[in-house]
C-alpha cells in the first residue's frame, strides 16, 4: 500500500527522496510528503494532498540542502486524503517525524492515553501516535532504535514504518511489524557511505543493487557509515546484505502512454522469460530450477489447497485444473483474506501453493503463516525475489516476468498461469502419473505460447474499435466456463479497475440462477466461449442473453465462424489448444479494459482508490 524511503548520506536528500518517490508512486497516491534537517538541523517538511506532483510544485525551489531524510506516498487508511493527513506524521514538539505503512489497531486506545494527558493531536491517522511513543520513549532515556522497540512492544497491528529525530540528524531507524509490507535496506556502493530505506527494492534498485531484508519483528538502525540490525528484543542479528539484478529498461515506459499498456505488449516475452530453460523436449519435462520438494515429499501430499487474491486467485482457480489434471492430486482454491478465519483443515499431507506479484499482500502471508502452523509443505509462485512470501515458503517458483509497474496487473497474471502450469507438469511427473503424450503436447504448446500471444496482440486496432461502442455502457457480465471462467473474472475485475465500469464475472451456467434477471439491452455481455469441450454449452448461454435482447460480445478461437450472427460482435483470437489457452484470451479483454477506460478519460496506471501491494486487511 504506500511507499516508505529514507536516506541517509552526503547526497542532496531531498531531491533523491523525490526520485525514489516517483518510483514508488504506484503503491499510493492520495498524498505524498518528506521531511528533511535544514541548516539548522530542524525538520524541513512538506505534505500535498493528491498526487506526487503536487508534493514536487509545493517544495520546488524550496528544498533545504539536506543529507538525510524520509519521504511517503500515501494510501489512505485512517482519515481522509489531506494534507494534515498526509505523512511524515510529527509529534507535537517536531522533535520526530515518521513514515508508516499497514495499521496500527490499538491507535485509539494509546491516543486516547496521551489525549488524556494534554496532547493534542494535528491528524486522523493511526501514525501520529507512532511519533507520540516514540517521543515519550525519548523522553524516558531511549535512544532512537530502542524507542522503535519499545514502539512495538505497545502496538498492535502489522505495519512498517521509518522514524527520524532531530536529536540525531543523519539516523534513520525503521522496523517491520508483522506482515504489512516490506522494508529493505539498499548500502551505499563503491565504498559510498550512504544508505537507503524503503518499503520497495524497485525504488532503489537505481542506486543500489547491494540490500537487506528485514523479517517481521526486526529493527535497522541506520547511519550513513552503517546500519545495525536487531530483533525486537535488541538482539543484534548478522545478515549478509544481498546483491540484486537490476535491468533498466523494464521499470521505464518507453514509447507507451501507459505502463499498462507497455506491461500488455510486454506479454509474449513475459512468457518467454517465464518459459525459458524450464519447458524441455527431449524427453518431454519441466524441471523448475528452484523446486524444493522431492520425489519422496511430492508423493506424501494428498491434497492442495492454493490461495491468492485479486488477479493472483484467479490465477490459482485457473491452476485449480492444472493439479488435478496433470498431478492428479484433489486440489482446491481459496481467497486468502477467507482462508484462516474459517479453520481450515490441513496437515502434513498438504501442500499449500500461494499465487503473488508482490509476495507482501498481507491477507496471502497471513493464509501462509496459517499452513506454516499446520506444518503444511508450502509452494509460493511470486514475481518478487526476496519477498516475504519467498521466505515463508520451502519453495518458490519465480514468475521472471520483470517489474510489474501499472496497478492492473496483466503480464504478472500470464507468468503466474505459465509458472503454475510448470508446476503441476513437474508435480504430476515426480508423482508418476504424467503420461508422456500429455507432457509433450502441453510442452509444445507452452513453446508456441508466445507467438500466439503476440498474435492476439495484432487484435488491438479491432479492440479499439469495439472499445469506442462498449464504452457506452455502464454495465457488464462476463461469462465463461471451465479454464475460461477464471478468465472471465478476470475480464471483469480488469474492467472494474482501470474504467470504473460496473462489471461482473460468472460461471457462464450460474447466469440462468440469478444474473440472467439482469440482462436488457443496457447490460453488455462479454462471453469467452473460444475452442473447448465446453464451447456449445457457451454458445447456448449467449443465446440466452440475446434472446432478451442482451448485447453480446463474444471471443472465439480462429476457424470458428458459427458465433457469426449470433453475437453482436465477433472477437476471432488465435486458436490454440491445451491448458494454457486462458493466457491467450486474456490478452483481448486487458486490452478491451485498456482502451475503454481511455475512451472515459480514465486515469489507467493509477486507478482511484487502488493500490500495487495491498498490505492491510
Ligand atoms: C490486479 O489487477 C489487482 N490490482 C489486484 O487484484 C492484485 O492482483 C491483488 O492485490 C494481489 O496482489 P499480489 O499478486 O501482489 O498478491
Amino acid at each position: 500500500m504506500c511507499g516508505i524511503i529514507g536516506y541517509t548520506g552526503s547526497r542532496p536528500a531531498g531531491p533523491l527522496l523525490l526520485e525514489c518517490l516517483r518510483r514508488l508512486e504506484y503503491r499510493g497516491y492520495d498524498s505524498a510528503g518528506i521531511a528533511l534537517f535544514d541548516e539548522q538541523q530542524q525538520l524541513y517538511l512538506a505534505r500535498a494532498e493528491g498526487k506526487l506532483d503536487n508534493l514536487a510544485n509545493r517544495v520546488e525551489g524550496r528544498l533545504p540542502p539536506a543529507a538525510a531524510g524520509i519521504g511517503h506516498t500515501r494510501w489512505a487508511t485512517h482519515g481522509a486524503p489531506s494534507d494534515r493527513n498526509a505523512h511524515p506524521q510529527l509529534d507535537p514538539s517536531g522533535r520526530v517525524a515518521v513514515v508508516h505503512n499497514g495499521i496500527v489497531e490499538n491507535f485509539e486506545a494509546l491516543r486516547q492515553r496521551f489525549t488524556d494527558r494534554g496532547d493534542s493531536f494535528a491528524s486522523d491517522t493511526d501514525t501520529e501516535v507512532l511519533a507520540h511513543l516514540i517521543v515519550d520513549a525519548l523522553d524516558g532515556g531511549a535512544d532512537l532504535a530502542d524507542a522503535v522497540r519499545r514502539v512495538i512492544g505497545e502496538t498492535e497491528g502489522a505495519y512498517s514504518l521509518v522514524a527520524i529525530t532531530v536529536d540525531e540528524p543523519g539516523r534513520l531507524v525503521a522496523a517491520r511489524v508483522g506482515n504489512a509490507g516490506g522494508i529493505v535496506v539498499g548500502h551505499g556502493e563503491g565504498g559510498a557511505d550512504e544508505q537507503f530505506v524503503s518499503s520497495d527494492l524497485a525504488a532503489i534498485l537505481p542506486l543500489t543493487r547491494t540490500v537487506t531484508f528485514l523479517g517481521p519483528g526486526e529493527v535497522v538502525d541506520v547511519r550513513a557509515d552503517g546500519v545495525t540490525l536487531t530483533d525486537a528484543d535488541g538482539r543484534a542479528i548478522e545478515r549478509a546484505p544481498e546483491v540484486q539484478p537490476f535491468d533498466p529498461v523494464a521499470a521505464a515506459k518507453g514509447r507507451f502512454r501507459h505502463f499498462m499498456l507497455k506491461e500488455i505488449h510486454e506479454q509474449p516475452d513475459a512468457a518467454l522469460d517465464a518459459i525459458r530453460g524450464r519447458y524441455l523436449l527431449d524427453p518431454p519435462r519441466v524441471e523448475i530450477e528452484s523446486f524444493g520438494f522431492d520425489e519422496a515429499r511430492v508423493r506424501d501430499i494428498n491434497r492442495v489447497v492454493l490461495v491468492g487474491m485479486g488477479t493472483s486467485l484467479y490465477a490459482a482457480m485457473i491452476a485449480r485444473h492444472y493439479i488435478e489434471r496433470f498431478a492428479r492430486v484433489p486440489a482446491e482454491v481459496d481467497n486468502a483474506s477467507e482462508f484462516r478465519y474459517r479453520r481450515p483443515v490441513l496437515d502434513e499431507h498438504t501442500l499449500v501453493i500461494s499465487v503473488g506479484q508482490s509476495g507482501e499482500t498481507v491477507d496471502t502471508l497471513a493464509a501462509m503463516e496459517e499452513a506454516q502452523r499446520a506444518g503444511c509443505a508450502q509452494l509460493t509462485i511470486c514475481n518478487t525475489p526476496g519477498s516475504q512470501a519467498t521466505r515463508l515458503a520451502d519453495s518458490t517458483v519465480l514468475i521472471r516476468v520483470g517489474p510489474e509497474i501499472a496497478v492492473a496487473s496483466t503480464k504478472c497474471l500470464i507468468g503466474s498461469i505459465i509458472a503454475l502450469h510448470a508446476a503441476a507438469l513437474q508435480l504430476g511427473r515426480l508423482r508418476g502419473v504424467l503420461d508422456e503424450s500429455t507432457a509433450r503436447e502441453e510442452i509444445e504448446s507452452a513453446l508456441h505460447l508466445p507467438a500466439a500471444l503476440g498474435e492476439a496482440l495484432l487484435l488491438e486496432d479491432r479492440v479499439r474499435e469495439l472499445a469506442a461502442r462498449y464504452a457506452q455502457f455502464d454495465d457488464f457480465l462476463f461469462l465463461g466456463r471451465g479454464l475460461s471462467y477464471p478468465v472471465a473474472l478476470e475480464g471483469a475485475l480488469k474492467l472494474k479497475e482501470v474504467s470504473y465500469i460496473h462489471a461482473e464475472g460468472y460461471a457462464a451456467g450460474e447466469m440462468k440462477h440469478g444474473p440472467i434477471a439482469l440482462i436488457d439491452e443496457r447490460m453488455a455481455t462479454v462471453a469467452i466461449a473460444v475452442r473447448d469441450e465446453v464451447r456449445e454449452k457457451m454458445r447456448s448461454n449467449i443465446e440466452q442473453v440475446r434472446a432478451r435482447r442482451g448485447p453480446v460480445l463474444a471471443l472465439t478461437s480462429a476457424g470458428d465462424e458459427s458465433l457469426e450472427g449470433v453475437a453482436d460482435d465477433v472477437l476471432v483470437i488465435p486458436a490454440f489448444d491445451g491448458a494454457l489457452a486462458p493466457a491467450v484470451s486474456l490478452i483481448p479483454l486487458q486490452l478491451l479494459a485498456y482502451h475503454i477506460a481511455l475512451e472515459r478519460g480514465a486515469d489507467v496506471d493509477q486507478p482511484r482508490n487502488l493500490a500495487k501491494t495491498v498490505t492491510v486487511e
